[in-house]
């Protein structure tokens, strides 16, 4: 017999099925519960709310597990390579040598956007942020492509937009960088590799061709394969949100850009080196810096600590620290920062503070210093992020569609006044 949960309400008693998923994680149902009793569950912040069954990704956050699709991450990290993991995210197993190079072959195709997109380019001011940008023209898309708009699309043309919309970001993304720096736009060059056409439009100049490195290729893969997805987080449910209502892809990750952008998010990569920077500036005392985010008067919260699901370490996080090890020592890069980094975190990890509330480094606590190492500028770090979390968003959104999932909505208390009889302006 399947498991059920009892709930007293009011002194009677109604039983809850128990959804079990494969790696035994337990749920009670409660869909039925506003209709039996009139209540709803209350949970700010959806801390132990399950959205959605899904098939994607599994992490066990005590146990610092993370498996895209059943695969270790550790493995895929070491083995494997992004347009890889991203086929094996959207479309659910590892893509046979055929289907790896029909998947390569249709982004290559696709990487040039529509001319008329520079001239939205041109109207941002060089003082825009590239995620903000990112997020325009990702949206912009839908212009381009009307029957993006079109709910009921077939198979084929979902996925066209999947196709277009993993071929068009790296260029987007490059764009939005060169236009704040001021300089000309470098067209994508599809004999390249998907992360070496990236770095190309990043960094050559139509004065000066730029050499790619396979160092730096094969870090940017790793980086990219880390953030690929990671279940049901602020930005991924956003994109989950915004296309339950049936809005096109591009929108709902336009959306989910937005929701990266925030330093608690995505946005943590750029505020580590803003805080390491700082810490650098202040004479290097890390302690002192520990003292401020411990002070709850204080507003200084240590960046790239802490994680909602991490209770244990960050599995990303262990993997990132060797590697910004091996970059910096392969590209002969000596930043004093990384040396900072190390004794925040050597001091953080022995202080009962974070050791009680179980915080530890994060993904976002190195992966910025291998940006930097790599020549990729502080205000770009979140847009590295979103480059490589768009094969996740991409299949969240995909499988929330294929299972014809509900609208989402949540409910809430309402706390506000009770109802009160209008007062014209003069009498008040
Ligand atoms: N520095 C100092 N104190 C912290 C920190 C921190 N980085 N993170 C959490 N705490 C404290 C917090 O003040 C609270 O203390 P108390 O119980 O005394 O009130 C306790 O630890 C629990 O924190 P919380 O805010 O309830 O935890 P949460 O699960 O709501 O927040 C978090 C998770 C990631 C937003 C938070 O740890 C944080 O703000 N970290 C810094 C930002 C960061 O690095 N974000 C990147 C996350 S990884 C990339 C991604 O997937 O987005």
């Amino acid at each position: 017999m399947s498991e059920i949960a009892e709930i007293i309400v009011d002194g009677k008693s109604y039983q809850l099925p128990i959804v079990v998923g494969t790696e035994d994680e337990k749920a009670i149902d409660i869909s039925s519960l506003r209709s039996e009793t009139s209540h709803i569950t209350l949970d700010p912040g959806y801390k132990n709310t399950g959205a959605t069954t899904s098939a994607i990704t599994f992490l066990d956050g005590e146990k610092g597990i993370l498996r895209y699709r059943g695969y270790p991450i550790e493995q895929l990290a070491e083995k494997s390579s992004f347009l890889e993991v991203s086929y094996l995210l959207i479309y659910g197993s590892l893509p046979t040598a055929e289907q790896l190079n029909d998947f390569s072959d249709r982004i290559r195709r696709h990487t040039l956007v529509n001319e008329d997109m520079r001239k939205i380019l041109d109207g941002f001011p060089a003082t825009a942020h590239p995620m903000g940008i990112l997020s325009a023209l990702v949206s912009s898309l839908t212009a381009f492509y009307p029957e993006s708009l079109n709910s009921n699309q077939t198979q084929d043309e979902m996925d066209l937009s999947v196709i277009r919309l993993m071929a068009k970001m790296p260029t987007i993304a490059a764009w939005s960088y060169k236009n704040s720096i001021g300089h000309p736009v470098i067209y994508p060059k599809n004999k390249l590799d998907y992360a070496s056409n990236f770095l190309n439009m990043m960094f050559a100049y139509p004065t000066e061709s730029y050499e790619v490195d396979p160092v730096v290729v094969d870090a940017l893969n790793k980086l990219l394969i880390l953030h690929a997805d990671h279940e049901q987080n602020c930005s991924t449910s956003t994109v989950r949100l915004v296309g339950s209502a049936h809005a096109s892809l591009y929108s709902s990750v336009s959306a989910g850009i937005g929701a990266l952008w925030g330093p608690l998010h995505g946005g943590a990569n750029q505020a580590v080196i803003e805080m390491l920077e700082q810490i650098k500036a202040d004479g290097g005392d890390s302690k002192k810096f520990i003292e401020k985010a411990k002070d709850k008067n204080d507003s200084f919260r240590l960046m790239g600590f802490g994680h909602r699901v991490y209770k244990n370490f960050d599995p990303r996080a262990k993997i990132i620290k060797k590697s910004a090890d091996d970059v910096l020592t392969a590209l002969g890069v000596k930043d004093p920062i990384l040396n900072i980094a190390k004794e925040l975190e050597e001091a953080a990890l022995n202080d009962p503070y974070f050791v009680e509330r179980k915080l530890y480094p994060n993904v976002d606590f190195y992966s910025g210093i291998i940006y930097r190492a790599l020549g990729i500028p502080t205000n770009m770090f979140t847009v590295m992020f979103a480059l490589g979390r768009l094969p996740g968003w991409i299949a969240q959104w995909k499988e929330m569609r294929e299972n014809k999932e509900p609208i989402g909505r949540p409910r809430q208390v309402y706390v506000g006044e009770t109802e009160r009889d209008y007062v014209a302006v003069e009498n008040r």
